[in-house]
This record gives structure tokens, C-alpha cells and sequence, in this order.
């Protein structure tokens, strides 16, 4: 898949079934049963070292270059930005709270439920936003010369669970997702 706004949309649908696996969890949790930690911290590591370190900087350099083009779209994309800032910071606290309780300490429920909560609902609204605003405008902004800058400008990263080299440390949680596929599926 070489078409970088078609890519970029596969990367919002990978990124919606993680947040879908981390929901399904909270909701055991709400309702007094036992949670997949490992599972939930999983995800929100590879939140943090994906979306994070690959996905939002590419797009921060898009937006650069879609509001530079199109003045009417500044306001937009630097509120994007922001939230990619906010969604840095809440997912590592979210990491830093799973990886306590993974690990043995005490933490509260409610250092991870509120704020899980809080994360998905922002991080779809967050998708929602780019998917009918922000693609669009890209797909009519931005010529291949743009994207070739933008990749030469980022540091090359596989996905780590939705790609090809694909990182053991993520092995439980691809299991996971093929599971809910065959379900669906079936
Ligand atoms: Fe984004
Ligand atoms: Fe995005």
C-alpha cells in the first residue's frame, strides 16, 4: 500500500481495534472482573511507541505543510498538534499506572479507569477529526514530492504489530487481535 493518505487510513483502523481491545478490558473492570493487565499494558505501550514516535510527528509534518496551503485549516491542525501533546502524556501515564499494577504495586482502579477512558474517547475523537477535516484536504494538498520530504524528515519505524517485522513483545496481543478477527469473521 503505497498511497500515503490510504496507509494513513490503515493506520487510524489499527489504532481504533487497539483502543476497541482496551475498552473491552475496562469494561471487565467495571464490572468487578478480572482485567487483562498484560494485555492493557501492551497496548498502551505500543500506543506510546508507535502513534507517538511515528504517526503523530508524520502527521505534525503534514499539517505544517496542509496549513501553510490553506489558511483555513490553521486553527484546525494546530488543535490537532495540541492533542497529539495531550495524548503523549496521558498514554505514558497510562503505561506508568499498568506497568504498576503489572508488576505488583498497588494502584487504584481509578488511576486507570477514568483516565483509559478518557484516552479512548479522545483518541477517537481525535481520528474522527483527522479522517473528515484533515484527509481530504491532504489528498488535494500534498503531492508525492511532500510525502518523500516528510518520510526522509521522520525516523523509519516498522509497526511493531501491524507490520511485517513483527516484535515478539507484541506476540501476546497479535494473537489477541486475530482472535477478535476470526470472531467477527464468524
Ligand atoms: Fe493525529
Ligand atoms: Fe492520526
Amino acid at each position: 500500500m503505497s498511497d500515503p493518505i490510504a496507509l494513513w487510513h490503515a493506520e487510524h483502523v489499527n489504532f481504533a481495534t487497539l483502543l476497541g481491545l482496551l475498552e473491552v478490558e475496562l469494561d471487565r473492570f467495571h464490572r468487578g472482573q478480572a482485567p487483562d493487565y498484560e494485555l492493557m499494558l501492551d497496548v498502551m505501550f505500543y500506543m506510546t511507541h508507535y502513534p507517538d514516535v511515528l504517526h503523530h510527528p508524520k502527521e505534525d509534518l503534514a499539517f505544517a505543510r496542509i496549513a501553510e496551503r490553506n489558511a483555513g485549516a490553521r486553527s484546525i491542525v494546530a488543535e490537532l498538534g495540541d492533542q497529539h501533546t495531550m495524548l503523549k502524556q496521558a498514554g505514558n501515564a497510562l503505561v506508568v499506572a499498568l506497568d504498576d499494577i503489572v508488576n505488583g504495586s498497588i494502584t487504584l482502579r481509578d488511576h486507570v479507569e477514568a483516565p483509559g477512558r478518557a484516552y479512548i474517547a479522545a483518541f477517537r475523537r481525535h481520528m474522527d477529526t483527522e479522517e473528515t477535516k484533515i484527509l481530504p484536504l491532504a489528498a488535494t494538498l500534498l503531492t508525492g514530492h511532500d510525502w518523500a520530504a516528510i518520510d526522509r524528515a521522520v525516523r523509519q519505524l516498522d509497526d511493531p504489530v501491524f507490520g511485517k517485522a513483527a516484535d515478539d513483545r507484541y506476540a501476546a496481543l497479535r494473537r489477541q487481535i486475530a482472535r477478535e478477527r476470526r470472531a467477527e469473521d464468524g
